[in-house]
Order: structure tokens, then C-alpha cells, then sequence
């Protein structure tokens, strides 16, 4: 047995101890007080952070068709130096994952290249025209766990009727972008006094609350697993919190810089600050932290959306939408909640680690660090000290809004099924 121990880690955050990792089994062989000092290989974690692997329902990884922008390899390469252990890339690729081959190959992909696991999602029309459905049944045979036209909003209610009850046939994730295209051509920024003042077309926050409102009075009527993507607005939060009142099962997400940046970023027309939804104002950004810590919103989903400079240092609303997030987005939550005091490292365990998996169903990520377990793995620096720089990222494209901030919580260390993925000491890979 090739065995690798981790000696003085605190899971969760908690007490101090030692766990032995199973490297061929890529499980959790043993966890106890005394140090293991002739395993293969012996890390001293100082007393770092040590969580479940990271999940993150929604990201784009660009492949196939936009390479240049982020492959399957080096947008795994992103997600395991985030942290992340699986995650979930979106079907708006050219062309769209709206076949089964499609979704097989993304998938393949992955494994091959073995630093995260990669799942497909599918798309719910062909095309994501919003015209006709996909095959869901044949592509939920195979790796798609959840469809989604994202990007794109299913905005005709017939079809979004539709595509609920064959979801809920196949008993599979439907995750829809809320946005009514009628209230939001040509938009590029929250509708608002900011946006107002700098002269940008507005997106109200009616043109995601009116699809959210339908989709959970669908959702109530005919049930299925229904996931609300990037939840940006207060209005957005009260209606999610009446559905889970009257007992409606849904889920919602909410991504890092809804959490943490304003529309007050518009000022400097800087296009990495676009992004779909629109980053808001202060009370939404207020209400969704709430949402997250009370459970009304499930948890954080980076929606990394690499872009290249082409089509982001340009003017404000001809830049694309989307911002990378998947390398800082841990250090986010831990300065928002846990260095704030508002929430401790169980809650980022549970947001952006356990809860995703159970959404998704995901037998081996999101599990207790317990003996027996994957040895799905992320060891936290909380107190690393560093800026955020997007050359440095491993990322293909550059599109930080945080380019030159600070912050403390630093991911070191992660393991997929005993794999070390990312080695912080080894620059980012090994
Ligand atoms: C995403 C993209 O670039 O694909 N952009 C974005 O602004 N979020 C699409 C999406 O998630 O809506
Ligand atoms: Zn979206």
C-alpha cells in the first residue's frame, strides 16, 4: 500500500490531527492523534485547514471551440489549484454539449487529463436555440447529471413546462439562467442610479425575479429537481425563501462576486467588471449573504467564465460577459463569512463542498473527512497573505475583478482520490 500522511491538519478548521491517506485505494485509511512518520510521503500541514474537495456547480471551460480562452486541461489545471475536486462546465460551447457523443468527450477529457472531474452539463435545447428540447433521457444515460441552456434562458414557458417534466422523468438536474431576454436587450449593466449616471443600458432586477417567480410556480406544480443559477437580486432571495417555505424543493446558487462586488465598480468602464447577471447594489448583495448562511440559498458556484482580452478590454458594452473566479473563489468565502466572523469553516465545507455534491448527487465528493472515505482533499492556508494577479493564474484567460487585491485564505494543497492535483510548494502543478 502507497500510503501519503497528512500530519497536523485541522479538519474543518477544528482540532489537530493526522490522516493517513490509502494512495492506490485513494481513500482515508486512518485519522488519529499520533503522527505517521514512514508513510511514502510525509507533509507537515502546520495546522493548516484541511476540507472535502471543492464542488462547483458552474463553470465554463470553453472546450470545444474557444480553446484560446480555457481548455478542459487547463481549466482543470484552475480548479485544482482553487481547490476543486469536481466541477460542473456548461453546455454554451460551439459546438453546444447537446448530444451524447458531446457530453462523452468533455467528460473523457477529463479523466484523462485526471486533475479534476469534469461533468458535462447538458443542454436543454438544441443549440440552446430555446426552440426544441435536447435528448435528455439518452445524454442522462450517460455522464450529464444536469442540463442547462446557460447563457441563454429557456425564456418560453411551454418549453421550460416541458423540459421540467422530462427532467423530472429522468430524475435529473434542470439549472436555468434567470434573465428575460425581452427586458434585457441590449443591456449591459444592473439597472440602476449607477448605471443611469454612465449612461449603460440597464438590466432590471424584474427581468431575473419574473423567471424566477415562474420557474418555482412550475417547480411547485410539477415538481422535478429544479437549480436556480447565479442568484443576484434581494427580490430573487424572497421568492426563493417563499417556495422553500411552502415546501417547494428547489436549490439556488450564488456566485463569489455577487457576494463581494457592487455596481459602484461600473465607474471605471472597465470591462472585466461585466458580467451576466449583473453585478447589483449593496441590499442584494447584503440579502444574498444572508440567503447563503440561513440555507436559503444552497451554495457558491463560481460561474468562471473566461474570456480573452479581445473581448474584454474593450469598450463596456461591447466587452463579453464573465469573469474567471474558480482560483480566488475560496478565498472570497473565507473572507466574507469566515474572517468576518459570520460563519465558520464547517459552513464553507457545507457551501462549496458538501451541498453541491447532494445536489448533484455525487456518490464520492462532498463526504465527511472520516475513515473509509474518498480522499478527495483541500488543505486552506487561512492566514497565506497574497494578491491576486490574473497572470499568475492558471487559467488561460485573465479576467479577474480582483487583479492586485489582497487576501489571506490560500488553498495549498489538493487531492483527487489520493492524487495530489495541486502542490502550492511545486508552482502549481506536480
Ligand atoms: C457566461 C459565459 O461567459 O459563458 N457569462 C456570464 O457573464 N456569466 C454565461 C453565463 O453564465 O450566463
Ligand atoms: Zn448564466
Amino acid at each position: 500500500m502507497t500510503t501519503l500522511a497528512l500530519n497536523n491538519v485541522r479538519p474543518y478548521g477544528e482540532d489537530e490531527t493526522n490522516i493517513l491517506i490509502d494512495v492506490d485505494a485513494g481513500v482515508i485509511d486512518s485519522i488519529d492523534g499520533t503522527a505517521c512518520t514512514d508513510a511514502d510521503e510525509v507533509i507537515d500541514c502546520g495546522g493548516k485547514i484541511l476540507l472535502p474537495g471543492l464542488v462547483d456547480m458552474h463553470v465554463h471551460l470553453r472546450e470545444p471551440g474557444r480553446e484560446d480562452t480555457e481548455t478542459i486541461a487547463t481549466g482543470s489545471d484552475a480548479a485544482a489549484k482553487g481547490g476543486f475536486t469536481a466541477v460542473f462546465t456548461m453546455a454554451n460551447t460551439q459546438p453546444v454539449i447537446d448530444q451524447p457523443f458531446l457530453a462523452d468527450a468533455v467528460w473523457e477529457k477529463g479523466q484523462a487529463y485526471g486533475k479534476c472531474d469534469v461533468y458535462p452539463v447538458g443542454s436543454m435545447t438544441k443549440g440552446l436555440k430555446g426552440e426544441s428540447l435536447t435528448e435528455i433521457g439518452l445524454m442522462s444515460r450517460g455522464h450529464v447529471k444536469m442540463f442547462s441552456d446557460d447563457g441563454r434562458c429557456v425564456n418560453d414557458p411551454q418549453l421550460m413546462r416541458r423540459a421540467i417534466e422530462y427532467a423530472k422523468a429522468y430524475d435529473v438536474v434542470l439549472a436555468q439562467h434567470a434573465e428575460d431576454h425581452r427586458m434585457t436587450d441590449g443591456a449591459c449593466a444592473h439597472e440602476g442610479e449607477n448605471a443611469a449616471r454612465l449612461g449603460l443600458r440597464g438590466w432590471p432586477r424584474v427581468a431575473e425575479e419574473s423567471i424566477v417567480a415562474r420557474d418555482l410556480i412550475m417547480t411547485r406544480d410539477y415538481g422535478g429537481r429544479y437549480h436556480l443559477c447565479h442568484a443576484s437580486t434581494e427580490g430573487t432571495v424572497s421568492l426563493l425563501r417563499w417556495a422553500k417555505a411552502q415546501g417547494v424543493d428547489v436549490s439556488a446558487e450564488v456566485t463569489p462576486h455577487h457576494l463581494l462586488l457592487t455596481d459602484e465598480k461600473l465607474e471605471s468602464f472597465d470591462g472585466v467588471y461585466r458580467v451576466n447577471p449583473p453585478l447589483r447594489e449593496n441590499r442584494d448583495t447584503v440579502a444574498l449573504r444572508d440567503a447563503l448562511l440561513d440555507g436559503t440559498i444552497d451554495v457558491v458556484a463560481t460561474d468562471h467564465a473566461p474570456h480573452g482580452s479581445e473581448d474584454k478590454c474593450v469598450e463596456f458594452e461591447n466587452a463579453k460577459p464573465g469573469m474567471i473566479g474558480l482560483e480566488t473563489s475560496l478565498a472570497i468565502i473565507a473572507k466574507v463569512f469566515v474572517e468576518s466572523g459570520l460563519a465558520d469553516w464547517r459552513f464553507v465545507a457545507k457551501v462549496m463542498s458538501e451541498r453541491p455534491a447532494e445536489i448533484l448527487r455525487l456518490a464520492d465528493q462532498g463526504r465527511p473527512i472520516e475513515v473509509g472515505e474518498p480522499a478527495n482533499l483541500t488543505l486552506v492556508d487561512p492566514e497565506a497573505a497574497w494578491t491576486a494577479r490574473g497572470e499568475e493564474m492558471a487559467s488561460k484567460s485573465t479576467n479577474t475583478p480582483y487583479e492586485g487585491s489582497e487576501f489571506s485564505a490560500r488553498v495549498v494543497g489538493t487531492w483527487l482520490r489520493g492524487a495530489q492535483t495541486f502542490d502550492a510548494v511545486g508552482n502549481g502543478t506536480n
